[in-house]
C-alpha cells in the first residue's frame, strides 16, 4: 500500500514575479484555493495521508496553510466564513504533514533525494503542484488512477500527455512499448530534448509514483540538463530494467507554472468547479 506523497516546493517561481517575490508560487490561488491545496486534495483522494514537503527559503506560508490559525478561527467563529476553511481544516485533521528543507537547489532529482527522510524506504508519490490536474466529472483524480497502476505493476509510474512537437523541450519525454489502455513500458526517456532529439511527443507531467530504489539511482546520477540532477535521468536507469510504466491519464491538466496555463486553469475552475459547487 502506498501512503506517502512528496511535494517538492522549493522552486522560486520566477515566471510569476513580482507576485512570487514574497509568496511561494504554490500559494497562488486558482479562484479561491491555493495550487498546493488542490495538489494535496488529489493525493488524499488517492489514499495518501502522509504528506511531505521539500521546502526552501521563503516558503513558510505553505506550512502555515496546513496548520490551524487560531486567531483567524476565533475571528470568524459563528459566521458563514467558517465554511470556507472547512476543506483545509479537514485535510489538517485527517492527514500527517511533515516538512524538510532543500538547502541547495540542485534540481528535481535532488529535491526527491532531500525528501528521503520523510518518505523512508517505501514507494511514494511525487506531485508538482504547478501542474494542476482536474478529473473529468464523476472520474477519480490522476494520482488515484496511478496508484491503481502501481498496485498492478509494482514499478515506478509516470503520468504522460501528448504535447505538440514544438513544446517537447519543456518536458521529460518518454518512449516505450505500447501496452494498450494508455500504458507504455518505458525504454527511453530524455529530459527537455530539442525537437529533433525527442524520442516521441509523450511528455511527463508532474505526477510520479517512485519505488524506493530511486534514491540510489539519484545518488548515481550526474548533473544533467541545466546543470541539475534530473529525476528523468534517474528514472531512465529503472526503465532500462523494464520497471517504469508511463500512463496517459484521464482528465485535464493545466500548466500553472506558466501565465497562460494559470489563466486557463482559473477560467476552467471558475466555470466548471466553483460555479457548479464541485
Ligand atoms: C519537471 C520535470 C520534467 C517534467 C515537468 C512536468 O520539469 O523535470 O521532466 O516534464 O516537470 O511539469 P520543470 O517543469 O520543473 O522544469
Amino acid at each position: 500500500m502506498i501512503s506517502k506523497c512528496l511535494f517538492p516546493v522549493a522552486g522560486y517561481g520566477t515566471r510569476f514575479l513580482p507576485a512570487t517575490k514574497a509568496m511561494p508560487k504554490e500559494m497562488l490561488p486558482v479562484v479561491n484555493k491555493p495550487l498546493v491545496q488542490y495538489a494535496v486534495e488529489e493525493a488524499v483522494e488517492a489514499g495518501l495521508s502522509d504528506i511531505g514537503f521539500v521546502t526552501g527559503r521563503g516558503k513558510r506560508a505553505i506550512e502555515d496553510h496546513f496548520d490551524i490559525s487560531y486567531e483567524l478561527e476565533k475571528e470568524i467563529a459563528g459566521s458563514t466564513k467558517v465554511e470556507l476553511l472547512k476543506d483545509v481544516n479537514n485535510l489538517i485533521e485527517h492527514n500527517e504533514f511533515a516538512f524538510t528543507r532543500q538547502v541547495h537547489m540542485k534540481g528535481l532529482g535532488h529535491a526527491v533525494l532531500s525528501g528521503r527522510n520523510l518518505m523512508g524506504d517505501n514507494p511514494f508519490a511525487v506531485v508538482l503542484a504547478d501542474d494542476l490536474c482536474v478529473p473529468d466529472e464523476g472520474d477519480i483524480g490522476v494520482l488515484a488512477q496511478m496508484v491503481k497502476i502501481y498496485n498492478q505493476f509494482r514499478c515506478s509510474v509516470v503520468a504522460i500527455q501528448e504535447v505538440p512537437a514544438d513544446e517537447v523541450h519543456k518536458y521529460g519525454v518518454i518512449a516505450g512499448e505500447d501496452m494498450g489502455n494508455g500504458l507504455y513500458r518505458v525504454n527511453n526517456m530524455v529530459e527537455k530534448p530539442a525537437k529533433e532529439d525527442a524520442p516521441s511527443n509523450l511528455a511527463i507531467i508532474g505526477r510520479y509514483i517512485l519505488t524506493p530504489d530511486i534514491y540510489e539511482r539519484i545518488e548515481a546520477t550526474p548533473a544533467g540538463v541545466g546543470g541539475e540532477i534530473q529525476i528523468t535521468d534517474a528514472l531512465l536507469q529503472q526503465a532500462k530494467e523494464g520497471c517504469v510504466i508511463a500512463y496517459k491519464f484521464r482528465g485535464k491538466r493545466f500548466d500553472c507554472g506558466s501565465i497562460d496555463g494559470f489563466v486557463e486553469a482559473t477560467n476552467y475552475v471558475y466555470e466548471n468547479l466553483y460555479k457548479k459547487g464541485r
